[in-house]
């Protein structure tokens, strides 16, 4: 296994759930709701298990790759962390409005603006650089570790913002 691939599969399938949401009649607010608490509780998910697993392995190992903010591994988390903050406020956000209204609709599209935005960043910046300098056997301890999490958290995780400096200075 590999947590890059982890984190691309889980991006796919994220994807995948904004897609069946747009597809759904805005008036089966039971569909709505049971896919939403799926996926609002995947994309928190996902985020903390980065933040537990993937990043500060990079912060040790990787070298900034691509765009990557600055052109460092620091610029690249720094982004990221940011992005997750801004994607937990935008789940959040979604939360005020009754499901299926047309506010409803417009903040799970705001969510899905912010993460799709995130993940583009991340897939040609953290994961390139981690592909590009993390061993294989780590990626799989990682991806072990990282499945666990997941698994244990299927039903979400009790969001938290992260200041990214105190977080750069953690685990830097
Ligand atoms: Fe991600
Ligand atoms: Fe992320």
């Amino acid at each position: 296994m590999d947590i890059t691939q982890l984190i691309l599969d889980d991006h796919a399938e994220q994807r995948r759930l904004f897609s069946i949401l747009e597809q759904i009649d805005h008036t089966d607010v039971e569909a709505l709701t049971q896919v939403w608490d799926r996926l609002s509780a995947f994309l928190d998910a996902h985020a903390e298990a980065e933040e537990q697993f993937f990043y500060p392995e990079l912060l040790k190992l990787g070298e900034g790759a691509n765009d990557a903010e600055d052109g460092t591994v620091e610029g690249e988390t720094e982004d990221a962390i940011e992005d997750h903050n801004k994607l937990r406020d935008a789940v959040k956000a979604v939360a005020k409005y009754p499901v299926g209204t047309g506010a409803w609709i417009e903040a799970v599209g705001k969510a899905n603006v912010v993460n799709s935005k995130h993940m583009g960043e991340e897939e040609r910046q953290g994961l390139t650089d981690f592909r590009r300098h993390a061993p294989v056997q780590l990626r799989h301890d990682l991806a072990v570790r990282f499945a666990a999490f997941e698994a244990a958290h299927i039903t979400g995780v009790k969001p938290v913002n992260k200041d990214p400096d105190a977080y750069i200075e953690e685990h830097g």
